[in-house]
Protein backbone atom coordinates (compact mmCIF):
# COMPACT_ATOMS: atom_id res chain seq x y z
CA UNK A 1 0.00 0.00 0.00
CA UNK A 2 1.22 3.30 -0.74
CA UNK A 3 0.60 6.47 1.10
CA UNK A 4 0.89 9.55 -0.37
CA UNK A 5 1.46 12.75 2.35
CA UNK A 6 -1.18 15.26 1.79
CA UNK A 7 0.02 17.84 4.30
CA UNK A 8 2.80 17.67 7.13
CA UNK A 9 3.34 19.62 10.18
CA UNK A 10 6.11 19.24 12.75
CA UNK A 11 5.82 19.76 16.11
CA UNK A 12 9.03 20.12 18.58
CA UNK A 13 8.17 18.10 22.14
CA UNK A 14 10.47 19.67 24.93
CA UNK A 15 8.47 20.97 27.82
CA UNK A 16 5.42 19.10 29.27
CA UNK A 17 3.36 22.11 27.56
CA UNK A 18 4.34 20.75 24.36
CA UNK A 19 1.89 17.55 25.28
CA UNK A 20 -1.04 19.72 25.49
CA UNK A 21 -0.13 21.51 22.09
CA UNK A 22 0.54 18.37 20.39
CA UNK A 23 -2.94 16.84 21.40
CA UNK A 24 -4.65 19.85 20.41
CA UNK A 25 -3.32 19.90 16.85
CA UNK A 26 -4.41 16.40 16.12
CA UNK A 27 -7.48 17.21 17.56
CA UNK A 28 -8.00 20.44 15.46
CA UNK A 29 -6.91 18.29 12.34
CA UNK A 30 -9.13 15.80 12.75
CA UNK A 31 -12.06 17.52 13.23
CA UNK A 32 -11.29 19.86 10.30
CA UNK A 33 -11.30 17.06 8.14
CA UNK A 34 -14.29 15.13 9.81
CA UNK A 35 -13.79 12.55 11.54
CA UNK A 36 -16.62 10.85 13.57
CA UNK A 37 -16.02 11.79 17.21
CA UNK A 38 -15.26 8.15 18.34
CA UNK A 39 -12.18 8.46 15.64
CA UNK A 40 -11.21 12.15 16.92
CA UNK A 41 -10.90 10.67 20.87
CA UNK A 42 -9.05 7.70 20.43
CA UNK A 43 -6.43 9.53 18.11
CA UNK A 44 -5.74 12.48 20.30
CA UNK A 45 -5.49 9.77 23.17
CA UNK A 46 -3.12 8.28 21.19
CA UNK A 47 -1.03 10.58 20.25
CA UNK A 48 -1.33 12.58 23.71
CA UNK A 49 0.28 8.87 25.54
CA UNK A 50 2.56 8.87 22.93
CA UNK A 51 3.73 12.46 22.96
CA UNK A 52 3.57 12.48 26.74
CA UNK A 53 6.18 8.94 26.46
CA UNK A 54 8.59 11.12 24.52
CA UNK A 55 8.24 13.83 27.34
CA UNK A 56 8.38 11.53 30.51
CA UNK A 57 11.16 8.73 28.87
CA UNK A 58 13.15 11.14 26.28
CA UNK A 59 12.50 14.59 27.58
CA UNK A 60 13.02 15.67 23.47
CA UNK A 61 11.95 14.72 20.66
CA UNK A 62 9.17 15.43 17.71
CA UNK A 63 5.93 14.67 16.36
CA UNK A 64 5.34 14.79 12.96
CA UNK A 65 1.38 15.30 11.92
CA UNK A 66 0.10 14.01 8.66
CA UNK A 67 -2.74 14.25 6.15
CA UNK A 68 -2.15 11.45 4.19
CA UNK A 69 -4.08 9.27 1.24
CA UNK A 70 -3.73 5.52 0.10
CA UNK A 71 -5.77 6.29 -3.09
CA UNK A 72 -9.17 4.98 -1.84
CA UNK A 73 -8.87 6.69 1.78
CA UNK A 74 -7.79 9.65 3.67
CA UNK A 75 -6.14 9.19 7.27
CA UNK A 76 -4.46 10.91 9.64
CA UNK A 77 -0.48 9.82 10.58
CA UNK A 78 1.30 10.55 13.78
CA UNK A 79 5.37 9.74 14.04
CA UNK A 80 6.82 10.50 16.97
CA UNK A 81 10.66 10.69 16.97
CA UNK A 82 13.06 10.73 19.85
CA UNK A 83 17.18 10.27 20.42
CA UNK A 84 16.06 9.47 24.17
CA UNK A 85 16.87 6.36 26.03
CA UNK A 86 15.44 3.80 23.42
CA UNK A 87 13.59 0.91 24.45
CA UNK A 88 15.24 -2.61 25.50
CA UNK A 89 12.95 -4.79 25.19
CA UNK A 90 9.84 -3.77 22.74
CA UNK A 91 7.38 -6.81 23.67
CA UNK A 92 7.81 -6.40 27.08
CA UNK A 93 7.15 -2.76 27.22
CA UNK A 94 4.19 -3.60 24.57
CA UNK A 95 2.52 -5.83 26.73
CA UNK A 96 0.46 -3.29 28.62
CA UNK A 97 1.39 -3.31 32.28
CA UNK A 98 5.03 -2.40 32.04
CA UNK A 99 6.84 0.56 33.15
CA UNK A 100 10.04 1.67 33.50
CA UNK A 101 8.46 5.04 35.70
CA UNK A 102 6.29 3.38 38.29
CA UNK A 103 3.42 4.28 35.92
CA UNK A 104 0.66 2.36 34.67
CA UNK A 105 2.33 0.93 31.71
CA UNK A 106 -0.37 1.04 29.47
CA UNK A 107 0.74 4.16 27.31
CA UNK A 108 1.59 1.92 24.25
CA UNK A 109 -0.54 -1.46 24.73
CA UNK A 110 -3.56 1.31 24.85
CA UNK A 111 -2.73 3.42 22.03
CA UNK A 112 -2.02 0.34 19.90
CA UNK A 113 -5.75 -0.81 20.55
CA UNK A 114 -6.68 2.88 19.58
CA UNK A 115 -5.69 3.28 16.18
CA UNK A 116 -5.17 1.48 12.56
CA UNK A 117 -1.93 1.09 12.15
CA UNK A 118 1.15 0.68 14.43
CA UNK A 119 4.73 0.71 14.09
CA UNK A 120 7.31 1.17 16.72
CA UNK A 121 10.82 0.97 16.48
CA UNK A 122 13.48 1.12 19.10
CA UNK A 123 17.60 0.76 19.28
CA UNK A 124 18.90 1.42 23.04
CA UNK A 125 20.98 4.14 23.07
CA UNK A 126 19.75 5.72 20.28
CA UNK A 127 16.17 6.64 20.35
CA UNK A 128 12.24 5.40 19.59
CA UNK A 129 9.87 6.10 16.55
CA UNK A 130 6.44 5.31 16.56
CA UNK A 131 3.99 6.10 14.01
CA UNK A 132 0.40 5.41 14.32
CA UNK A 133 -2.06 5.62 11.61
CA UNK A 134 -6.06 6.25 11.45
CA UNK A 135 -8.06 6.31 8.58
CA UNK A 136 -11.65 7.52 8.37
CA UNK A 137 -14.48 5.91 8.08
CA UNK A 138 -17.27 6.71 5.62
N1 LIG B 1 9.83 7.20 23.84
C1 LIG B 1 10.28 6.29 24.71
N2 LIG B 1 11.59 6.23 25.01
C2 LIG B 1 12.08 5.31 25.89
N3 LIG B 1 11.31 4.40 26.51
C3 LIG B 1 10.00 4.41 26.25
C4 LIG B 1 9.41 5.34 25.35
N4 LIG B 1 8.08 5.09 25.29
C5 LIG B 1 7.86 4.06 26.11
N5 LIG B 1 9.00 3.63 26.70
C6 LIG B 1 9.18 2.49 27.61
O1 LIG B 1 8.05 1.63 27.49
C7 LIG B 1 7.42 1.50 28.76
C8 LIG B 1 5.92 1.38 28.56
O2 LIG B 1 5.39 2.60 28.03
P1 LIG B 1 3.88 2.99 28.38
O3 LIG B 1 3.55 4.28 27.77
O4 LIG B 1 3.04 1.81 28.01
O5 LIG B 1 3.91 3.07 29.97
P2 LIG B 1 4.44 4.25 30.90
O6 LIG B 1 4.77 5.46 30.09
O7 LIG B 1 5.54 3.70 31.75
O8 LIG B 1 3.18 4.51 31.82
P3 LIG B 1 1.78 5.20 31.41
O9 LIG B 1 0.74 4.16 31.60
O10 LIG B 1 1.67 6.36 32.33
O11 LIG B 1 1.90 5.62 29.97
C9 LIG B 1 7.85 2.72 29.55
O12 LIG B 1 7.80 2.51 30.95
C10 LIG B 1 9.28 2.92 29.06
O13 LIG B 1 10.15 2.02 29.71
MG1 LIG C 1 3.40 6.22 28.76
Amino acid sequence: MTVRVLSHQEMNIDNEDDVVLVRRAVRTLAEARGFDSFAVSALTTAATELSRNVWVHARKGKAFIEEVTDGDRTGIQVEFVDQGPGIPDIEWSMAGGHSTAKSLGLGLSGSKRLVDAFHIESEPGKGTRVRITKWKRF
